[in-house]
């Protein structure tokens, strides 16, 4: 009799990931079948599909997609959510779940679609991965941040007990339709929170990209990207072309964040702490842009860049109207966001500092006398000019 009971059994598996990302035009015009097709894996008679929507985004084009959606005999229910960062939880999370017990959804044929920004895509997606372990969903962006960085990868999340993104997993949307027309109605500010992600893209790996935003930012802003003329037109598809293929390339080889050095973190290692600490004051890019900043001032610090190109950057904040500084940035905040990143990134700062403008690099070393003398330099550049917010974009 074998009397050795402890056996060892070692499981390996590989899971391929395929998803897809496209630019779609007039996504809710009636001759576009994009929005029927997307994610489906076999086509059948009745199309059945469950749309989970920002309810500010129902509002605007509420009318229109259910039109759609009739026009094409689809068997349609909507969940219109309500949404702000500070609704970004395990709640809203099971209101969808609710949403698709209700709606008795097929487990892989009926994929779920998501409609708005950023935090409604985090929250659908956080749902649709948890839904019987896994339900495939559809993602279209509503707004620049989802438009180039939230529907872009396959991160989903919630915030939890005060924690930004706490509780999330890696679950790419099937697909995901870019439609920039919805843009149109985007208001000022929330554009611009956007274009601060983009900057990130271009300070750590695009200086093509930063020049572009430099020549066209206001355009940009102006026109909501929807291009009045030739050439805002192509500036406008040039920056958010560039911002994607930027990004992916960085997300391709690193989905999961095995390797936790990712330059895309650039400008998130300060921000979460940042970001949640001053809600609802602060806009997600807006404390992006504060940490790049900050970081800015580090790499001059350090050599990595000079006071001109540092003026140069914050010069073109400021054409973007982005806020360098926040009053919640005290000296303690920053060490204890910068502790709870370390945590974060496994023992290690791994903290990305922009190299001239358009390169990086990682340090693991930066000490609070440091990070003090940059935010005392940040203070005294930003001279109470980035008071906030609501009043400035008004
Ligand atoms: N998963 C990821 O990889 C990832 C990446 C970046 C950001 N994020 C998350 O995304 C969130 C920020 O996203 P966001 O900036 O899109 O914010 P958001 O989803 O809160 O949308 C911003 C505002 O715009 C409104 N809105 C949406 N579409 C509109 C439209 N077409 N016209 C008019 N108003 C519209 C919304 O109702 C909301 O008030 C943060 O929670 C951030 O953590 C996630
Ligand atoms: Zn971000």
């Amino acid at each position: 009799m074998n009397r050795d009971m402890s056996r060892n059994w070692i499981v390996s598996t590989a899971l391929p990931v395929h998803y897809q990302v496209r630019m779609v035009d007039g996504l809710l015009d009636l001759d576009n079948r994009a929005l029927l097709e997307a994610g489906a894996t076999r086509r059948s008679d009745t199309i059945r599909r469950l749309i989970v929507i920002d309810a500010a985004v129902d509002h605007l084009y509420g009318v229109q997609l259910r039109h759609y959606l009739q026009h094409h005999g689809v068997k349609y229910q909507i969940l219109a959510l309500p949404i702000s960062e500070t609704l970004k939880t395990m709640d809203a999370v099971f209101t969808v779940v609710e949403a698709i017990n209700a709606f008795g959804l097929s487990r892989r044929h009926e994929p779920i679609i998501a409609m708005g920004g950023g935090v409604l895509m985090d929250i659908v997606g956080l749902a649709a991965s948890l839904y019987r372990r896994s339900t495939p969903y559809v993602r279209v962006p509503t707004t620049l941040i989802g438009l180039v960085d939230a529907g872009v990868g396959a991160k989903t999340g919630v915030n939890h007990a005060a924690h930004k993104n706490r509780l999330g997993t890696y679950f790419p949307a099937k697909d995901t339709l870019l439609d920039r027309g919805f843009l149109r109605t985007l208001d000022t500010r929330h554009l611009v929170n956007g274009l601060a992600e983009i900057l990130k893209i271009a300070l750590i790996k695009d200086r093509t990209l930063f020049e572009l935003l430099d020549r066209h930012g206001t355009t940009l802003i102006d026109e909501r990207m929807q291009g009045h003329t030739p050439e805002s037109a192509q500036a406008a598809a040039q920056v958010i072309e560039r911002a994607i293929t930027g990004m992916i390339e960085e997300l391709e080889f690193n989905l999961w964040e095995h390797k936790l050095e990712r330059v895309v973190d650039y400008g998130h290692t300060f921000s979460p702490t940042v970001e949640m600490l001053a809600l609802p004051e602060l806009l997600h890019g807006e404390a992006v842009n504060i940490d790049m900043a900050l970081t800015t001032i580090l790499s001059v610090q350090r050599g990595l860049i000079s006071v001109e190109e540092r003026d140069r950057i914050f010069a073109l904040m400021r054409k973007l109207e982005l806020p360098v500084y926040h009053r919640i940035c005290e000296p303690a905040v920053l060490e204890e966001a910068l502790a709870d990143t370390v945590r974060h990134r496994d023992g290690l700062q791994r903290l990305p500092l922009a190299m001239g403008i358009g390169a990086a690099c990682f340090v693991n070393d930066v000490r609070p006398s440091e990070l003090r003398a940059a935010l005392a330099t940040l203070r005294e550049l930003d001279g109470g000019s980035s008071p906030l917010l609501e009043a400035a974009h008004a």
